[in-house]
């Protein structure tokens, strides 16, 4: 049944809140697991609609999955199968961080091109070129990426044209169980791919500068089951310290860690936030109105492409005016026209966004387009008079668990609908 949210505008949001594990971390980790014969747990994994398809793609492959709170193993048989399929890959793209395990683990692997999406066009042109560089033959077939390498991968020196966080991923779990040395340069230096890559040290692989734009992996034989905790998810963090700005509001965010969020923190206190670390995470207060801040979006550590939703909301109230300029997915603006429908004032041109602020915004349905515009389009909604109903919630809930339950208890009026 699709359903939507219905918020009624106005609430300061005030409370507690805890962030779970990082969906984006998750997922990989458990793709990754196919590097090992056995038994693999993950921790902390959080309670949403992709660690089942994950689950359900890594069933077919063989393995037995079994999920428990926050928790998931997964038993890998010695030869798993090697096709990932259509209709899961189009559902969630991470679908294809099997593509790196399979080919070093079994010297195949057939997996379905996930087309774009609703944020634009997204290749897979660096992650089939860097498996090529380790020795991988590769071709498209019927809608498959179709890659082999039957006598094993060997090391090489690869650059990546842009740090893409997916073809890092897909090269690093390659490469660990590569012949000889690879070194990754432009490698994504994300958060989640750190967690990646400490999972892997975990499993016995070799790799050094994780966190730097130069990885450099020896690859191993074989590597080994493990027991691992995903670390919490930094966009999830930012979206209620947003959340807080933006409706004058005093969250306290548990579990969530400043370091993967400098950048995003420091533009929340230029909009005029007080932000406090606390024990185990951070608070973010807001009296009045916030100032309009200029951000540019760049891989980490610049500012996240998926908080870019956020900060347009936020300067849609803001005083000022600003830009927002995206330079990751050129399609992430689709989403502009819903926040236009609540009377927010932004033009579009290319990659960058001109949004002059308003006092508040007024209610009215508005539909998700994707996870991260339909919780940038729920926050506006919290600042809009009267009622707003984002429809198409299931993309919200692919990144945000108990999203509807948390927001209630921060003193927001949202509840969950049926669409009709
Ligand atoms: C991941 C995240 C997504 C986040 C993004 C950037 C997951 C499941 N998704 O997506 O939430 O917004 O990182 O932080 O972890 N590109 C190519 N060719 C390629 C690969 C990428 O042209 O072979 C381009 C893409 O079209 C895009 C840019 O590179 O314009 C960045 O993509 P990438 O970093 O790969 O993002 P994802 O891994 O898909």
């Amino acid at each position: 049944m699709n359903t939507r949210f219905r918020i009624v505008g106005g609430a300061r949001l005030q409370g507690e809140v805890k962030v779970s594990g990082a969906k984006n971390s998750a997922l990989k980790l458990m793709a990754a697991a196919l590097l090992a014969t056995g038994k693999t747990t993950i921790r902390n994994v959080p309670e949403i609609a992709d660690i089942a398809i994950m689950a359900e793609l890594l069933t077919r492959l063989g393995c037995t999955v079994i999920r428990g709170d926050e928790w998931v193993t997964i038993d890998v048989p010695e030869v798993p199968g090697h096709r990932a399929d259509y209709d899961l890959v189009r559902k969630m793209r991470a679908s294809i961080n099997v593509l790196g395990p399979l080919v070093a683990r079994i010297g195949q692997a057939e997996v379905a091109l996930p087309g774009g999406d609703a944020i634009g066009s997204r290749g897979l042109d660096f992650h089939i070129k860097g498996l090529e560089s380790l020795g991988a033959q590769a071709h498209n077939e019927h809608g498959y990426v179709i890659a082999s390498a039957p006598n094993g991968l060997i090391g090489a020196e690869i650059t990546l044209d842009f740090p893409s966080v997916g073809a890092t991923e897909n090269i690093l779990t390659a490469a660990v169980l590569a012949k000889g040395i690879t070194t990754i340069d432009n490698a994504a230096r994300e958060p989640d791919l750190v967690d990646l890559g400490e999972f892997l040290i975990s499993m016995g692989a070799k790799i050094e500068g994780l966190g730097t734009p130069k990885l450099i992996i020896h690859g191993v034989a074989a590597l080994h089951p493990t027991d691992h905790t995903t670390i919490a998810d930094r966009i999830v963090a930012g979206t209620w310290a947003f959340a807080a700005v933006m409706t004058s509001g005093d969250i306290t965010i548990h579990g969530a860690r400043p370091q993967d969020l400098e950048l995003p923190l420091e533009k929340l206190a230029s909009a005029g936030a007080i932000i406090t670390a606390t024990d185990d995470g951070i608070r973010v207060r807001m009296d009045g109105r916030p100032q309009s801040i200029d951000v540019s979006t760049l891989p980490y550590p610049g500012f996240p492409t998926d908080l870019q939703p956020m900060v347009i909301s936020l300067n849609a109230i803001a005083n000022g005016d600003a830009i927002v300029t995206e330079n990751v997915f050129e399609g992430r603006f689709m989403f502009v026209n819903e926040l236009i429908r609540l009377g927010a004032q932004i033009s579009v041109d290319g990659h960058h966004a001109s949004i002059r602020g308003i006092p508040q915004l007024s209610g009215a349905p508005v539909a998700a387009t994707d996870i991260r515009a339909g919780a940038g389009l729920v926050l506006a909604g919290l600042v809009s008079e009267g009622i707003t109903l984002v429809e198409d919630a299931f993309h919200v809930d692919r990144g945000y668990p108990n999203f509807v339950e948390q927001l209630q208890a921060l003193g927001a009026d949202v509840s969950r609908e049926a669409s009709e």
